[in-house]
């Protein structure tokens, strides 16, 4: 599904240059479910946005099913993401001025789908996460593993086949997070392929391939038997 080839990302201000990732090759296969790990500021992030199109490698290439993105226009880019991708960020990024149905839909609106069928597909996803209970509440009003629950919804609400989490467990206590990978986990036999950033060494041993990262670097990727 996905192959990086020599992914270097440089960062340049006035004087100082950054290498944040350096030549990084790496193949993910459909249906993974893959753990990243490493020290604060060794590139787990810049990785996970380039493989979400959110940010580009400075050289390299980035197949995805053998199109290269590094290389495509940003409209197609937008295409991809709606097609293909879920984003699940540590502090949840749930819009405060949207209800939790509102937030999740707008996982769907940039598709141009059919109102009834927002819906539909709105309230399978809370269903799914189990927070139906919450869909006319403003995110304030929930509870903090209710709010990554929501925010999980949008996620999926499009079907992904990769969803990107970039330490989805981190601002969690022991038993939503434990909640939160539970869900990940059924979202991956469902058929998603999950690639997430974490710094729990007993979420990253539930991932069927761990990938260690050292100063942009990456020094080891291994098949984890379950
Ligand atoms: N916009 C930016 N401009 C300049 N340097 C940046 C920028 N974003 C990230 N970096 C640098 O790139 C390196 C990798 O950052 P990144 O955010 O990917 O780390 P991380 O592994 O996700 O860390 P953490 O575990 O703390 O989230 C760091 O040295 C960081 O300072
Ligand atoms: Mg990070």
């Amino acid at each position: 599904m996905i192959k990086l080839q020599n992914i270097t990302r440089l960062y340049r201000s006035d004087e100082i240059e950054t290498t944040a990732l350096h030549d990084i090759n790496l193949s993910i296969g459909r249906g993974e479910f893959v753990a990243i790990m490493g020290p604060s500021g060794c590139g787990k992030s810049t990785l996970l946005n380039i493989l979400g199109t959110i940010d580009r490698p400075t050289s390299g290439a980035y197949l995805f099913d053998g199109a290269d993105l590094a290389k495509m226009s940003e409209v197609k880019l937008a295409q991809h993401r709606a097609r293909h991708l879920g984003f699940i960020f540590q502090s949840f990024n749930l819009v405060d001025d949207l209800t939790i149905f509102e937030n999740i839909e707008l996982g769907l609106l940039y598709r141009g789908d059919f109102k009834g069928s927002r819906r539909k597909a709105v309230e399978a996803a809370m269903d799914r996460v189990g927070i139906a209970h919450r869909a006319r509440h403003y995110p304030h009003q929930l509870s903090g593993g209710q709010q990554q629950r929501a925010a999980i919804a949008r996620a999926i609400v499009g079907n992904p086949d990769l969803i990107l989490a970039d330490e989805p467990t981190g601002n969690l206590d022991t038993e939503n997070g434990a909640q939160v990978m539970d869900i990940l986990h059924g979202l991956n036999k469902a058929g998603a392929t999950i690639i997430m950033v974490t710094h729990s060494p007993s979420h990253a041993d539930q991932a069927t391939r761990r990938v260690d990262i050292l100063d942009g670097q990456l020094v080891s990727s291994v098949a984890q038997v379950l």
